[in-house]
C-alpha cells in the first residue's frame, strides 16, 4: 500500500556540506517542497548591505530591526526547476552566492529579530508538511518535532576544497586557504552564537559525508526517509 502522509524532514549541519544538494534531491523525489534557509539569512544580509546599514565590521541593527518587518521572500522555481529565491520580489539567487554575502550572513544571523523574523516565515511554510529544510537550527528551534531529523556533517579541509572548486567553476577567484579560513570562522561563529547555536540534537540521524559520495550520501537519506513513513 502506497503511504501518502506528508512528513516534515529537518536537517541541520555545518556549512558547505552538501546538505542542500541531497535535500533538494530528497525534495524532488518524493514531491516535496525544500527550502534552503540558508539562502533566507544571505538575502537578509544583502538588503543589509544595499541599505549601506552593513560593512566588513559593523551592522546597523537599529536600521535593519526597524525595516525586518519588510523583507519579503519566497522561492520560485526557474525554467530548469530550481528553487531560486527573491528578496523583495528580485532575483537575487546569484548575488547572495558570493563569499562576502556568506560572511554578512553568518553575521546577521547572530541577531535575535533577524532570527526570530525568519524562523516565523519558515514555520509558516511548513505548516502543511510535505517539506524538506535544511539549515543551523531547523531541528532544534523551526521544527523540534519533525519526524526525520538529520544532523550532517564532514571535515573542514574536505568542505573547503569542494567549496574551493565550486566557487571556481563560477568564475570566483579563491584560494584554498580562504575557502578553508572562511569555513572555520563560519563554523565558529554557527556553534558558539547565543541565539540558536548549530548544536546535534540527541534524536538526530548523523551523516558524515568525508567519505561518501553523493550518491552514497542520497541513498542513506533515501533510506531513513523511508524507513520513517514506512512506519506512519
Ligand atoms: O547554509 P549557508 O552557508 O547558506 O548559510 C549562511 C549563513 O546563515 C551561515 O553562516 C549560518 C546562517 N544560518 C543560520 O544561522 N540558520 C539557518 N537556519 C541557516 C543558515
Amino acid at each position: 500500500m502506497i503511504n501518502d502522509k506528508k512528513i516534515i524532514v529537518a536537517i541541520d549541519g555545518f556549512s558547505s556540506c552538501g546538505k542542500s544538494t541531497m535535500a533538494k534531491r530528497l525534495a524532488a523525489e518524493k514531491g516535496y517542497i525544500y527550502v534552503d534557509t540558508g539562502a533566507m539569512y544571505r538575502a537578509v544580509a544583502l538588503f543589509a548591505m544595499q541599505n549601506g546599514w552593513m560593512n566588513e565590521t559593523e551592522i546597523n541593527t537599529a536600521e535593519l530591526e526597524k525595516h525586518i518587518g519588510t523583507i519579503k521572500l519566497y522561492f520560485r522555481k526557474n525554467a530548469d526547476g530550481k528553487a531560486e529565491i527573491y528578496l523583495n520580489d528580485e532575483n537575487v539567487e546569484n548575488k547572495i552566492r558570493s563569499l562576502e554575502v556568506a560572511n554578512g550572513a553568518s553575521r546577521v544571523s547572530t541577531l535575535g529579530f533577524v532570527r526570530r523574523e525568519l524562523v516565523r516565515q519558515q514555520q509558516v511554510m511548513g505548516a502543511e508538511k510535505g517539506i524538506v529544510m535544511d539549515g543551523r537550527d531547523i531541528t532544534t528551534v523551526v521544527f523540534p518535532n519533525a519526524e526525520l531529523k538529520i544532523f550532517v556533517t564532514a571535515s573542514s579541509q574536505i568542505r573547503a576544497l569542494r567549496r574551493t572548486k565550486e566557487l571556481e567553476e563560477k568564475g570566483e577567484k579563491v584560494s584554498f586557504r580562504e575557502v578553508l579560513a572562511n569555513i572555520e570562522e563560519r563554523d565558529y561563529r554557527d556553534t558558539h552564537r547565543s541565539e540558536s547555536p548549530l548544536v546535534q540534537v540527541a534524536d538526530a540521524f548523523v551523516i558524515d559525508n568525508s567519505d561518501l559520495t553523493p550518491e552514497e550520501q542520497q541513498q542513506k537519506l533515501n533510506l531513513l526517509f523511508e524507513s520513517i513513513t514506512k512506519g506512519l
